[in-house]
């Protein structure tokens, strides 16, 4: 496991920095994003579907890592992983540079009052704040969760905490393993309801 991440990582950074994001081509990506994204992941990145994610104002160096992830399987994905097969790696440049571009998506909900009040000690004591912002809304290839689907977010954090969550360098995976049922579900919920700029 910590062999291919490694692998995964060193492949990554390659073509991270191999072509700099400047040289990739937004239009390209919102026709491509257009055509077979957005039946999905919603007009402008903004999904409507609760389990699938919503891309609008994501870090570029994540949607890459992502669609990276999902193409070489380690990010295990029924869905996303035949997606992301045929791509080359200028459409994936191409598709985080315009996904990155956009204006992100508004919280689609508010937090229940319990999980608004328990959850920012919750993302001081675990770090999360370290690594995604103080507002969560990510810096280079750590993704924005503010304001992210409920459902998807759970589900993420289920995945991690058994293992089977593609993960760059096994940071979320060992940070979730200490998280309980309950941890899960009240960070869930309040970062959900973040509306961060
Ligand atoms: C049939 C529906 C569907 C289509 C079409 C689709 N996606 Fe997805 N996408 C999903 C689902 C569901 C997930 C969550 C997958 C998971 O984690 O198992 C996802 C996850 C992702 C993620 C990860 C986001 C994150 O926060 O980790 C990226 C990036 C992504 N898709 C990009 C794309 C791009 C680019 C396209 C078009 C080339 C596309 N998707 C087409 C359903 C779809
Ligand atoms: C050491 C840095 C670090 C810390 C601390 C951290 N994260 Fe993460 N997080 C990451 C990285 C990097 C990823 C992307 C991993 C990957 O896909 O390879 C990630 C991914 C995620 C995802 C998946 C998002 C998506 O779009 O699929 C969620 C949800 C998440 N983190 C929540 C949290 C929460 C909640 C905490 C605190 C309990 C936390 N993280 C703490 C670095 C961190």
């Amino acid at each position: 496991m910590i062999r291919r991440t490694a692998v995964v990582t060193a492949a990554l950074c390659a073509l991270l920095t191999a072509v700099p994001a400047a040289a990739y081509d937004a239009e390209a990506g919102r026709q491509k994003a257009e055509a077979n994204c957005a039946p999905c992941h919603g007009k402008d990145g903004v999904s409507e579907q609760p389990t699938v994610p919503s891309l609008a104002g994501q870090k570029n160096d994540y949607v890459v890592l992502a669609l990276f992830q999902f193409r070489n399987g380690h990010r295990p994905s029924e869905v996303m992983g035949p997606i992301a097969k045929p791509l080359a790696d200028n459409d994936l440049g191409n598709l985080a540079k315009y996904y990155s571009s956009l204006q992100p998506w508004p919280a689609g909900r508010a937090a229940d009052a319990s999980a608004a009040a328990a959850g920012p000690a919750l993302t001081l004591k675990d770090h999360c704040i370290q690594c995604h912002g103080p507002n969560l809304t990510g810096q280079d290839s750590v993704p924005r969760i503010a304001g992210q689907k409920i459902d998807y977010l759970t589900m993420q954090l289920k995945a991690f905490h058994a293992g089977n969550r593609g993960d760059i360098d096994g940071n979320m995976t060992s940070i979730a393993a200490a998280l309980s049922d309950a941890d899960i579900a009240t960070l869930a919920d309040y970062v959900s309801g973040l509306s961060a700029p």
